[in-house]
């Protein structure tokens, strides 16, 4: 599982084998140039998610529900959620909470809409736990996260996010559980991973955490290529005189 935000990162995505497209609040950060996710909207959400679903032909498109959509009430979660399945076309959504979220994920999955939960740190608590940071490491944080895993399980839970919690706690989680983890900074024994595409491919600007593998420098890759491009247009070289079969191949392109 990888995030996307976009409709042509989607396909690649998508061709390239991903099971899972996850339309991450955290577009709020890599896409949207903010320092947390908790200004990202619904209709952020459903405008990315949209553009995701129509991308993607074959993987699961999931979708965040952002901060105050769903913690106001059940009423709230399943409006909000109804909205990311019927306009942004995702076919399920995912919430951070744990144990007292059991009732919303409860309401969702009675309402039809699978539901993938999130525990360990969750960036929409940035401000109540002081900063991205890890959990789990203390004794009574480790059981609260357990029990929490179990609550959102029971409540119809089809997968869980595991994040920035220590290995040995993700793998007891993950053997505890019968419905997938999903780990991110969590070790290697969850089910399946999920990363900030942005992140892995090297494409976010700013401060990644320490755990995320850079599979590619895409950004260092787009500087290079915007660099060319001014060069051969400032000495002329790009764009060549064509002839004018060329250009009605262009606009057959359809822009
Ligand atoms: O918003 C997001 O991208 C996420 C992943 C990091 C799991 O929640």
């Amino acid at each position: 599982m990888l995030t996307a935000y976009d409709a042509t990162m989607a396909h690649i995505l998508d061709a390239a084998g991903l099971d899972v497209l996850l339309v991450g609040d955290s577009l709020g950060m890599v896409v949207l140039g903010e320092d947390t996710t908790l200004p990202v909207t619904m209709e952020m959400m459903i405008h990315h998610c949209r553009a995701v679903a129509n991308g993607a032909a074959r993987a699961l498109v999931i979708a965040d529900l952002p901060f105050l959509t769903y913690q106001t009430g059940v009423a709230d979660a399943i409006r909000n959620a109804g909205r990311l399945i019927q306009l942004g076309r995702a076919s399920a959504v995912k919430l951070e909470g744990g144990a007292r979220c059991s009732a919303v994920v409860r309401a969702l999955v009675e309402a039809g809409i699978p539901v993938m939960g999130h525990i360990g740190l969750m960036p929409q608590h940035v401000h109540k736990i002081g900063g991205f940071r890890p959990v789990g490491k203390e004794d009574a944080e480790a059981e609260q996260l357990i029990a929490d895993a179990h609550a959102i399980q029971n409540a119809g839970a089809f997968a869980l996010v595991v994040e920035c919690v220590p290995a040995a706690l993700a793998a007891r989680i993950t053997r505890e559980l019968s419905i997938p983890t999903i780990g991110i900074g969590s070790g290697p024994h969850c089910d399946g991973q999920v990363l900030v595409s942005y992140d892995a491919f090297g494409l976010y600007q700013g401060a990644v955490p320490r755990f995320v593998k850079r599979y590619a420098e895409l950004g260092d890759l787009m500087a290079s290529a915007a660099r060319a491009y001014i060069d051969e247009v400032q000495r002329g070289v790009f764009p060549a005189e064509q002839p004018l079969a060329a250009s009605k191949e262009t606009v057959s392109a359809g822009r």
